[in-house]
């Protein structure tokens, strides 16, 4: 493999958008009950007191929304809840459903308990969203038929289910649709321990051999994403099949993340794009979302969405009222020199002006 192939791959490996390949490949990883769910433990103990709760009563669990940014496991969370409930799983997405009948079909032929999950729930067209109110709300399906003064509706009732929305961004989810949902739960970055034991779950399925410090290595470099510890672990592997005995062991991890243009702290190519971008470009910033974005030729909202929350984890950027700004961390983190006081670097988000 070229230097350059292997900068692609370093460049896909946190893409939001998975392909038909990589969806069955994370299937077989994907932890199937909640005891196998790793991390999240309010969350959990949350989830399993209404799951329990719910089972007693024989009723379906109340609607429920999980965010966060992507790879922490609100794909899996869903699938889980219709497991424990026993009930069926039906999976859609907002871009998915372009007209109110989309969803009207889908909803029309639930069967009574299962669990429809709404995958990137705040991308639904207003249209949509709003036949999702009462049936929601009431379990009742509002249809209208005809055009014009001709037209009349018809309410149906439906069979009582579990909607379970995902979304990277609450922050876009209408006040209406957020006010129908029993429970919302938001996902933290999960920590290295966490995702060790992911790593070695993941290998132990794999059947790839994974020595402690091999372990420890790649759960540090996850950027605690577990979708992308299990990547990591899977291109890892290839590496110590090629260059090595298959044994993965911290120096082959190192080694092999390395490759994949993986750095200590799990920040992969683009990261630094956008950290060099506002340090040395920009000065350190403040710099808007949509320039950043233009400068690193990623869109506004993948910028958003799926690399800055670590960064604002990891301290490496801020968010002012002016844009974003580099912390010293960030410029440290480069082996950049730190703007002397100024406007930019070490400036709070609230010192406007010094
Ligand atoms: N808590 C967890 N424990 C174990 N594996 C997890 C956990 N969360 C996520 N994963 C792994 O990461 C992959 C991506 O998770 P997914 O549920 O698809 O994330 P999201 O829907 O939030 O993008 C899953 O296939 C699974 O292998
Ligand atoms: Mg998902």
């Amino acid at each position: 493999m070229s230097a350059t192939e292997g900068g692609e791959a370093g460049a896909r490996l946190l893409a939001p958008a998975l392909g038909p390949d990589e969806e069955a490949e994370e299937m077989s990883l994907r932890p199937r009950r909640l005891a196998e769910f790793v991390g999240q433990a309010q969350l959990k103990e949350h989830l399993s007191i209404m799951l329990e709760a719910a089972r007693r009563r024989g009723e379906p669990v109340d609607h429920m929304l999980f965010a966060g940014p992507p790879g922490l496991g609100k794909t899996s969370l869903a699938a889980i809840v219709a497991k424990e409930m026993e009930a069926g799983f039906r999976v859609t997405s907002g871009p998915a459903l372009v007209r109110a009948g989309d969803l009207a079909a889908l909803l029309t032929n639930l069967a009574e308990g299962d669990v429809l999950f709404v995958d990137e729930i705040h991308r639904l067209a207003r249209p949509v969203e709003e036949i999702l109110y009462p049936a929601m709300e009431d379990f009742q399906l509002d249809i209208v038929l005809g055009k014009g003064p001709a037209a009349r509706s018809l309410r149906l009732d439906l069979p009582p289910f579990t909607l379970v929305g995902a979304t990277t961004r609450t922050g876009l989810i209408t006040g209406p649709l957020r006010d129908r949902f029993g429970f919302v739960a938001r996902l933290d970055y999960y920590d290295p321990a966490e995702l060790e034991l992911i790593v070695r779950r993941s290998a132990g399925l794999l059947g790839a051999r994974l020595d402690e410090g091999g372990g420890t290595e790649i759960a540090k470099r996850s950027r605690g994403t577990p979708r992308l510890a299990n990547r990591l672990l899977k291109r890892v592997r290839d590496y110590a099949e090629v260059r090595g005995d298959g044994t993965i062991d911290r120096e082959v991890a190192r080694a092999g993340l390395e490759l994949f243009q993986v750095d200590k702290l799990g920040l992969d190519k683009v990261d630094r794009a956008i950290l060099e971008a506002t340090c040395a470009r920009f000065g350190g910033g403040p710099v808007g979302l949509g320039t950043l974005a233009v400068a690193v030729g990623e869109s506004p909202e993948t910028v958003e969405d799926v690399y800055e929350p670590f960064l604002l984890q990891l301290g490496m950027l801020m968010r002012t009222p002016r844009g974003r700004v580099a912390t010293p961390f960030a410029f440290e983190h480069l082996g950049l020199p730190a703007p002397a006081g100024g406007d930019g670097g070490g400036a709070g988000p609230l010192s406007l002006w010094g």
